[in-house]
């Protein structure tokens, strides 16, 4: 580190269990690049604050999590726009007039499902959950033109409300809302198998639970692509190998939009 040293961080609360300081301290280390990341325990209550006293210290950028990734949304000076309609900002970019906010969940995940070889475009694509990381995930399957996106969640509320949201986006969208039990009434399901994405936060450091549980389901599933990466190996993705079908945990996903972001600061850096 010298006077030269660009300073990034990632706040939220809690922030000690996350693996971006490493990812991005390696990539910066690969790279050769003056640059570093630290970890920025951020209270709700002093947000506002920690934004405005990072602008001034002009760090490069930030990534944002839980729990402030709508709450940053107001002081911001800009928001991409794909960020402005999931309604969540992962990344800050240090620009003249302030920050201005990115969702790189989404970019990450698009990236992913590409190398992973996950179709979603023309496909029926079922989707478990419809919290805040099913957001990111409805739009991008939304914006991919899936043929149909069923919206699996325990409280159906929830589920018609991402609806509503998508649609006033992707008003061409086709959205069906189920149970987590409902899965039967799907047009056609026990004559296909689907590409299914677990984003509910079941099963999160927890290997024996899954929204899931019926083997009925798992028969018809041909890729499962689950959002969590702790453990490696969920109890949803175990069930979909065991039925014969391809599963894959969100370890690309956080590679992915971690390099997402880095573009993003790296070009950030370049035009300042
Ligand atoms: P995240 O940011 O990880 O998406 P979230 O916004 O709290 O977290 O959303 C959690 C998701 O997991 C929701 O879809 C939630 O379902 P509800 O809308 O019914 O709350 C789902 N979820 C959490 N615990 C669950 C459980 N025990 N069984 C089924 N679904 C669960």
């Amino acid at each position: 580190m010298d006077g030269k040293t660009r300073v990034y961080g990632l706040i939220g609360d809690p922030v000690e269990h996350s693996l971006s300081p490493l990812i991005h301290n390696s990539i910066a280390e690969m790279f050769k690049e003056n640059f570093v990341y630290v970890p920025l325990p951020v209270k709700k209550e002093n947000l506002g604050e920690a934004i405005k006293g990072a602008y001034a210290f002009h760090f490069g950028g930030m990534n944002v999590t839980v729990p402030h990734k709508q709450a940053v949304m107001e002081y911001l000076c800009d928001i991409d726009e794909v960020a402005a309609q999931i309604g969540a900002v992962n990344t800050l970019l240090w620009t003249k007039d302030g920050y201005k906010g990115f969702n790189t969940d989404i970019i990450g995940l698009e990236k992913s499902f590409i190398s992973d070889g996950f179709d979603v475009t023309g496909e029926e694509i079922i989707m478990l959950g419809a919290g805040g990381a099913s957001r990111a995930v409805g739009i991008l399957l939304a914006r991919k033109n899936a043929k149909c996106i069923y919206i699996l969640n325990r409280t159906l509320e929830t589920a018609e409300n991402l609806k509503a949201d998508i649609l006033k986006f992707y008003p061409d969208a086709r959205i069906e809302v189920l149970g987590l039990d409902e899965y039967g009434r799907i047009p056609g399901f026990y004559q296909k198998k689907f590409n299914v994405i677990q984003a509910t936060s079941v099963g999160l450091s927890d290997a024996t639970k899954a929204p899931i549980y019926d083997d009925d389901f798992y028969e018809h599933v041909n890729f499962g692509y689950d959002l969590i990466y702790n453990p490696l190996e969920t109890l949803f993705m175990k069930k979909v190998r065991e039925k014969g079908g391809k599963a894959v945990n969100g370890i690309h996903m956080l590679l992915s939009q971690a390099v997402a972001s880095y573009e993003i600061w790296r070009e950030g850096a370049v035009n300042e």
